[in-house]
């Protein structure tokens, strides 16, 4: 007998057949269940123990088409008989059990009879509830297969699953059930069915009926797989399923139980609902899953962690999550994954983001403050590999505007310099990735309320309608902010009793009109403006924002650099400049040299020395900047401003000398003022001396260019002509020729005398004439030298081309042309060419005069109105007085090309090298304009 049971049970065709039987028998019609409940237990005890636990069993088991009976059997089952049940186990009247196991009676067969002795004669009900079971075990289990779960699928299993779910309130049931429910849910199309089939409110409803902890974990799992999609989380918590799982977690005492709730909950969480965030504070949830946030199992831990983060998306559970702790558990998971053992940034990013939005709530700020959260985020804005999440984390930081303690905090942090550096940064990349984070995230943030709400849209209207502005801390006060900022968002109602009223800003920032009228661009650097624009407010704004940096970011964005130029930006700049604490600042940090270079001169500092090319709005910019300068001048005229420049010019270390007299014609207007402290007590010749000492700024010799010219044009205002020594020679028309003559075939005049060059060249002369030039020819010609008895005199070390003027200039030619002839074209070297030969031999000739005529020639060529500025060194190297002079005025000269100008300064600079004397004395000259002669006064005492 053991063997003949062995035998049959063992066979998957006899249990299939079995199966087959009892489903097809259900389809003829009513029989007495008790008689072939029998044999269709033992097939499926077999099946579900033996034959789908073997390996390849569920695969076997499908391809033999056993899905097919097993799946007619539950349909039978949940067509039988709605009627809902749910008394205990034993009691339920089960007709739809009744009707599944529905048949005729074969006879019974020998393995039947074998089977039966363990309970020989069960209560009908009890008997079919045990096949349900059975059934519902095998299907579950089938289902964990992917392509029994699309047959399943296909042969339109999910119905009589839901069905069975609604009538069968059998803890078993229901729980063998909501496995094979749950295990369906893992494909989207089943997850989609199982949604419409309604199977949502049977769960939730058992979540609240079941007692069995079991039971609970497979409706819970079922549900946590239907959470699939943003569109069925969104189901789930309409239909109420976030609640009781809320619930559950406040009174869950087993841990299996706990685990499945909070895994659940995270992906009901996820993009969370309000519906999801109502139900799960009013489930009480919310202290659980902040004491979670310490259980000792990582995963629970981590899970309810991540729940919270979740919530953090909806305001309105916000300040109850604060309450509740979450704001302390948050930050210190934050803390721990930037930590020494730092997770990936990724698995940093929803906590970035969950503490960012705690920044909204007043209540929130001040346990986030309290709680290390400002240096955390500090951290953050520092980290370069956090720079997708920098615009976030810099509107999270707006929301301390009005607090007062915070913001020197931040402050200390060194958050201003950070801020402008990042209005500085590169604009490309990180403007991008601040756009893509920006639209993954806000769409998610919004609620029926405010759906027209998107991206940086939704940021700043929550700024305005709900944000910073509806909490002014109490430690804040209008004293305390001297110059109200008149179109900020913050006061933008007129008055400044707006900034104490929410209701207005709120109906402001609602209004339909609001948007159009009077917006500024909010552009990624919006709220970093907004907390600078703040800063500026301080007192003494100066070491934070009145620095090179600070002031280049803030620059970048008034000139629009990285977007559509800013007013904040330049709200904020005007009011640096009013403010005469700030004055020394300007000096010393070379600001008030900036403004003006880029401003006004439209040179930025990546302008310099090569230039950038994209589009200006120059006229704007340069209005903008004679403003601004403006401003600074009324403070430097000030009585507080002439005692700080005389302090610094003065008193300074000598960095600070230097870049007073450098900024002080930008400023100073006032003869009296710069005439003191430029002319009478040294500050010009410091500025000057210290051009061939290392630049301590970058474009330090283009504002000294720039300042030398201010100040010329302020010692002489109506300038003379830029060119004085070449205009004459522009004007005449060049004088006969004196020498050509003696060139001629015949000519009138006789040579008496050839002049004999190296080359063997012989150039024709006349003794008396020449002799009469110059000392040095009338001891050669007519004095005791032999040569005074030679008719052909050597001229030793002297190219045709040097010799050519100096004799031209013997016959007396003056300005007829032939000093331009050794002069080599503008470009090529000057020093070692045939000019310099001419020029030095015009010198040992003593013909003072020709050295003249020769220099003005040099000038005419190199250092023409058109001219290179990299000519200029060139003359420079010459080493001539008169030449360095012209090069000074030529540098310096009204109307000069800004950067043309502090090239040719640069060059200078360089062809000076140790040698300063000549260079400073050159350009002395040419500023006081004393440059006649080439002499420089002294200026000192
Ligand atoms: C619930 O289902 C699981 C998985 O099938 C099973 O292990 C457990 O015994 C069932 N519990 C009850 C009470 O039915
Ligand atoms: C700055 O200077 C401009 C031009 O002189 C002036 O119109 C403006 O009022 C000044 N700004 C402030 C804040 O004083």
């Amino acid at each position: 007998m053991a063997a003949a049971k062995a035998t049959l049970t063992d066979s998957l065709s006899f249990c299939l057949a079995q199966l087959t039987a009892a489903a097809g028998e259900g389809l003829v019609g009513g029989k007495d269940p008790a008689t072939n409940e029998t044999p269709l237990g033992r097939a499926l005890l077999a099946l579900r123990t033996r034959h789908i636990k073997a390996a390849g069993g569920i695969e076997r088991f499908r391809a033999r088409g056993g899905l097919r009976p097993l799946l007619a059997l539950l349909r039978r089952a949940a067509a039988a008989d709605p009627a809902p049940s749910d008394e205990g186990p034993g009691s339920a009247p089960l007709s739809v059990a009744s009707a599944a196991s529905a048949g005729p009676s074969p006879s019974p067969s020998p393995a039947s009879s074998a089977v039966s002795p363990s309970s020989p004669s069960p209560s009908p009900p009890v008997r079919l509830r045990k096949t349900l079971d059975l059934a519902l075990s095998i299907l579950a289990n089938c289902c964990t297969d992917g392509a029994c779960r699309a047959e399943v699928r296909r042969l339109g299993g999910i119905l009589p699953l839901v069905t069975i779910l609604q009538c069968v309130k059998t803890d078993s049931i229901q729980n063998r059930t909501a496995r094979a429910l749950g295990n369906l849910a893992v494909d989207p199309e089943s997850s989609g069915e199982i949604h419409s089939a309604g199977a949502v409110p049977l769960l939730v409803e058992s979540l609240t009926a079941c007692q069995d902890s079991q039971c609970l974990q497979s409706v819970v799992r079922a549900l946590r797989n239907l959470a699939d999609s943003p569109p069925h989380r969104l189901a789930l918590a309409q239909q109420g399923a976030v609640r009781p799982l809320a619930e559950l977690l406040a009174t869950a005492s087993d841990p299996a139980l706990t685990s499945a709730l909070v895994r659940a909950l995270l992906e009901l969480s996820r993009g969370c609902s309000r519906a999801c965030a109502e139900q799960l504070s009013l489930g009480g949830g919310l202290g659980p899953l902040v004491s979670l946030a310490s259980h000792p199992k990582r995963l629970v831990r981590e899970t309810s962690i991540l729940i919270l983060a979740n919530l953090c998306a909806q305001g309105l559970v916000r300040p109850a999550l604060g309450n509740a702790g979450g704001v302390e558990v948050l930050l210190d998971e934050l803390r721990r994954r930037r930590g020494p053992s730092a997770a990936s940034p990724a698995s940093q990013q929803p906590l970035v983001r969950a503490v960012c939005l705690l920044c909204r709530e007043a209540i929130n700020r001040a346990r986030l403050r309290d709680a290390g959260g400002l240096e955390l985020l500090m951290g953050l804005l520092r980290d370069p590999r956090a720079s997708a999440w920098h615009p976030r984390v810099v509107a999270a930081l707006v929301g301390f505007l009005y607090d007062t303690g915070a913001l020197g905090r931040l402050q200390a942090l060194g958050l201003v310099p950070l801020l402008a550096g990042q209005l500085c940064g590169d604009a490309g990349e990180e403007e991008e990735e601040g756009r893509e984070a920006a639209s993954w995230d806000f769409p998610e943030e919004r609620t029926p309320e405010r759906a027209e709400a998107g991206s940086f849209r939704s940021l700043r209207s929550w700024l305005i309608s709900e944000g910073y502005a509806g909490d002014v801390s109490p430690d804040w006060s209008p004293e305390r902010c001297p110059l109200p900022e008149p179109a900020d968002p913050v006061i933008t109602t007129p008055g400044k009793t707006s900034l104490r009223s929410p209701g207005a800003l709120r109906t402001l920032g609602r209004s339909p009109a609001a948007p159009a009228a009077a917006e500024e661009p909010w552009g990624r650097e919006g709220p970093a403006l907004l907390l600078l624009s703040r800063f500026s407010q301080a007192p003494d704004p100066s070491g934070a924002l009145v620095t090179g940096p600070a002031l280049c970011g803030l620059l970048a964005y008034v000139t629009g650099a990285p977007g559509p130029p800013s007013p904040r930006a330049l709200r904020i700049l005007a009011r640096l400049t009013c403010n005469p604490a700030c004055l020394e600042a300007f000096v010393r940090s070379y600001g008030a040299a900036l403004l003006r270079a880029w401003l006004v001169l439209g040179v930025a500092p990546d302008d310099w020395p090569a230039p950038r090319a994209r589009p200006v709005r120059r006229n704007q910019h340069r209005e903008l900047g004679e403003m601004l300068l403006q401003n600074l001048t009324v403070q430097a005229e000030s009585p507080f401003g002439v005692g700080a420049l005389t302090h610094l010019l003065l008193s300074g270390s000598s960095e600070d000398r230097v870049a007073c007299a450098l900024t002080l014609p930008f400023i100073c207007r006032k003869p009296s003022l710069w005439r003191r402290l430029l002319l009478d007590q040294g500050g010009l010749r410091l500025l000057l001396t210290a051009l061939t000492r290392p630049a301590p700024h970058p474009l330090f010799l283009f504002f000294a260019a720039d300042s030398l010219s201010c100040l010329q044009g302020l010692v002489s205002p109506a300038a003379s002509p830029a060119f004085p020594a070449a205009a004459p020679m522009d004007a005449d028309p060049p004088t006969p020729c004196l020498y050509e003559p003696l060139l001629a075939p015949a000519p009138a005049l006789a040579p008496d005398l050839y002049f004999l060059l190296d080359s063997g060249l012989q150039l024709p002369a006349q003794r008396a004439t020449s002799a009469a030039a110059s000392p040095f020819f009338r001891a050669l010609l007519s004095g005791s030298f032999a040569e005074a008895q030679m008719d052909l005199v050597p001229l030793r070390g002297l190219s045709p081309s040097a010799a050519w003027p100096i004799l031209h200039h013997l016959h007396g030619c003056r300005g007829c042309g032939a000093a331009l002839g050794p002069v080599p074209p503008p470009g090529q070297p000057l020093l070692g060419s045939e000019a310099e030969e001419a020029l030095e031999a015009a010198g040992r000739f003593l013909l003072p005069g020709l050295e003249e005529e020769l220099e003005e020639a040099v000038g005419r060529i190199h250092l023409g109105p058109q001219g290179a500025p990299e000519s200029v060194g060139e003359v420079f190297r010459l080493g001539r007085p008169r030449l360095a002079a012209h090069c000074a005025r030529w540098t310096l000269g009204p109307g000069r090309c800004p950067r043309k100008r502090a090239l040719a300064l640069v060059g200078l600079v360089e062809a000076a090298g140790e040698e300063a004397g000549p260079l400073t004395e050159a350009l002395l000259a040419v500023v006081m304009g004393l440059e006649s002669g080439g002499k420089g006064p002294s200026l000192d005492g």
